[in-house]
């Protein structure tokens, strides 16, 4: 077990902070809730009621804080103890709660992969858990931007490239945080470019922001979530926090969103103004905000517009403290083993393979058989890192790390299997440990000094989507050494791995996966466990053409042609579609058949469709079934496929045949449905919808 740093654990009785008296004195009657905000409103001060408004901490200590540690502790917005009123006490995510020590899950792409929005809801439960346990109180750590380009530096924190796993899982993860606490979505909007996030303008036509940038958002605005929180770039010559048709049309207008809106850190608000625009609450600290009593008092801002703000803060705080199972919030749910068995599974569900040739003539590659590696060379730095992803605002300090070499250790005991480490400094001194070993593991990819939140100039957007330098020459060398080879990549986003394709049979997405990742990846390799995962993204050839992409742009349009559309329109074929993974069994597909179209709502009506899946192999495996609708999104007019509905089907026995049942929304006058294993046209079988009532 590795451990990271040194890193303090949450004051006893931190969970009576989170909500302070106020929980008790909520009546849980929401009529009743909205009457008792309502009073408490009454009987703030003028003054009270604007610093409601900002974060509470001070500025150049509160900054230099976080510099020096971010979000060790809650981040305080809005307190008044005066009326026992204890404000927004922050902590971030996604990966887990940034604060003290907390459980590190896999990345948010990395369950993305599990394609499971039940799982994704589990996980927001548990950090809701840890975040209340902890003493904060709000969870800003629902990231679901779309991902319109693997490079993005931050890739890791969202879901992938498709709007409707997106919102999934955005909302599942949002459902189970607010069991506890209040949760933030972010970064409202098309906000999917690192090292020019704090100037770039986003020019994005209105149609292809409804139908592509935006619908996810709607979708976790719909499931209730307390906050939204700005994004730093501009769209359509703007900047988000400052952006009224975006805020306050589409978000608090059309959308209905009654909770409240935060800026992004510091650079989120340029002005005190952004308060007219629909920005609630500047964070962390007052730096523009501090303006507006000035301004009010000279009659430039108006009172009813810090009003407005003062009263969606205070009800949705009103609302949300009454809400909990206090028994939970104790110092043992925090990394306890609980939560941390909810890691290893998600880590274990979430690991792709993305190819598995035979090796020889004989069988695959994967899973190792034990009566025939006995011994196992394991190659690579990585293999013996902690490597949980990047080292910005959404970095989780663990109690501890499973390595990879850590977990293929563990079960190489357990199973008889002898496991050696080369860090592969020298490609010729690790091929010839491969060479005396059964089959070897080379462990590659990047870490929080290739891509992540552009924090001192490290991470950022991705220079190339090749492997760092060096690890494809490392595999090669150990590949033509040992042809029982397994490649297991770390990484948030895609790669381009054309120069594995001779030297890996075996091909494992691991991702960053979490402090109990390396038991996931043993467990996978030897096939104690199936490999469930399937992309969330697209895995483009080296010669694949992409949306434009500049890591310093000033300016970039955002157009309708991304991920696994962009690949039908221009008719192309990248390395792995999104949705595609395999699996150590054989699955056939039959029947697949629409059962029930229901009446159109909005100009869509949900249709079910069903398929019979018979597991022809010889072990139990996963079938993730995806429901994809060819529709017209934004301004391409042609209809390109697209996911509206996913089902996981689990663990089905060998010779098993089993219903599998997807639940899609398709657009009025679509007479078609395809149902399918990946985004690839080839692996679509169509459904005819006109059979049905
Ligand atoms: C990030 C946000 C994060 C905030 C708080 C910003 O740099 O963009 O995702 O929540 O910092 O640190």
């Amino acid at each position: 077990m590795s451990r990271p740093d040194r890193f303090e654990r949450a004051p006893d009785g931190a969970a009576s902070t989170a909500w302070g008296t106020l929980a008790d004195r909520v009546p849980s009657d929401p009529v009743e809730a909205d009457r008792f905000a309502d009073e408490l409103l009454g009987r703030l001060t003028a003054r009270e009621r604007l610093e409601l408004l900002s974060g509470d901490d001070p500025l150049v200590s509160g900054l230099a804080e976080m510099a020096n540690h971010y979000n060790r502790r809650p981040i305080p917005a809005g307190a008044v103890p005066r009326l026992g009123l204890p404000g927004i006490r922050f902590s971030d995510g996604p990966r887990g709660v940034v604060m003290y020590r907390s459980t590190a899950f896999p990345t948010p792409m990395a369950r993305a992969a599990t394609f499971d929005p039940a799982l994704e809801e589990r996980i927001g439960d548990a950090i809701g858990v840890e975040a209340r346990a902890q003493g904060a109180n709000l969870f800003a750590g629902v990231c679901i931007n779309l991902l319109r380009h693997p490079a993005w530096g931050r890739a890791q924190e969202t879901y992938g490239e498709d709007v409707h796993l997106l919102g999934e899982m955005g909302a599942a993860l949002t459902r189970g945080a607010q069991r506890h606490v209040m949760a933030c979505v972010k970064h409202f909007a098309a906000n999917s470019m690192e090292n020019s996030r704090f100037w770039v303008d986003v020019e994005v036509d209105e149609a292809d922001l409804r139908d592509l940038y935006l619908p996810h958002f709607r979708r976790v605005v719909d499931e209730g979530v307390a906050g939204v929180m700005s994004a730093y770039n501009r769209v359509n010559g703007t900047f988000c926090g400052h952006h009224h048709h975006l805020l306050r049309d589409v978000l608090k207008g059309e959308w209905g969103f009654e909770g409240f809106v935060m800026s992004d850190f510091t650079f989120g608000v340029r002005g005190p103004r952004a308060v007219e625009s629909g920005l609630d609450l500047e964070m962390p600290q007052s730096m523009w905000f501090r303006r507006l009593p000035g301004l009010v008092r000279r009659g430039r801002v108006a009172q009813r517009t810090i009003d407005e703000a003062a009263r969606r803060l205070v009800r949705t705080q009103v609302h949300f403290a009454s809400r909990g199972e206090p028994e939970r919030y104790v110092a043992g749910a925090v990394a306890g083993s609980e939560h941390r068995a909810l890691a290893r599974q998600a880590a274990t569900r979430s690991m792709v393979l993305l190819r598995n040739d035979v090796v020889d003539g004989g069988p695959p590659a994967l899973p190792f058989a034990v009566d025939e590696v006995r011994r196992l060379a394991v190659i690579g730095k990585l293999a013996a890192r902690p490597n949980l992803g990047d080292r910005g605002s959404s970095r989780v300090h663990p109690p501890e790390v499973v390595t990879i070499l850590d977990g293929l250790r563990a079960l190489g005991e357990r199973l008889g299997v002898e496991v050696l480490h080369d860090d592969g400094d020298d490609p010729d001194r690790a091929a010839q440990l491969a060479r005396s070993c059964d089959a070897v593991v080379t462990v590659v990819g990047t870490t929080w000094r290739h891509e992540g939140e552009w924090v001192a100039r490290y991470g950022g957007d991705r220079a190339s989507l090749r492997l760092p330098d060096g690890h494809e020459e490392l595999a090669a060398a150990v590949g033509r050494a040992n042809r029982r080879h397994a490649v297991v990549l770390m990484g948030g986003s895609a790669f381009v791995t054309d120069a594995l394709d001779d030297v890996a049979p075996a091909l494992v997405m691991a991702w960053y996966p979490g402090m109990e990742g390396g038991h996931a990846v043993a467990d996978v390799l030897f096939g104690e466990a199936e490999p469930e995962g399937r992309l969330p993204l697209t895995w483009p050839r080296a010669t694949t053409e992409l949306p434009p992409f500049r890591r310093f742009a000033r300016r970039i349009t955002y157009g309708p042609l991304l991920g696994y559309r962009m690949m039908e329109a221009t008719r192309q074929e990248p390395a792995h579609w999104f949705g595609h993974g395999l699996s150590f069994t054989r699955f056939e597909w039959t029947d697949p058949r629409a059962v029930a179209v229901g009446p159109s709502v909005d100009g869509r009506r949900a249709v079910t469709v069903e398929v019979d899946v018979t597991n022809a192999g010889e072990r139990a495996g996963t079938e993730v079934v995806q429901g994809y609708v060819a529709e017209v999104l934004g301004t391409h007019r042609a209809p390109l496929h697209t996911l509206r509905g996913v089902a996981v089907a689990r663990t089905i026995a060998p010779g098993e045949r089993r219903t599998v049942r997807v639940e899609l929304t398709v657009p009025e006058g679509v007479d078609q449905v395809a149902v399918a294993r990946s985004a690839a046209p080839t692996d679509r079988r169509v459904v005819r919808l006109h059979d049905v009532g």
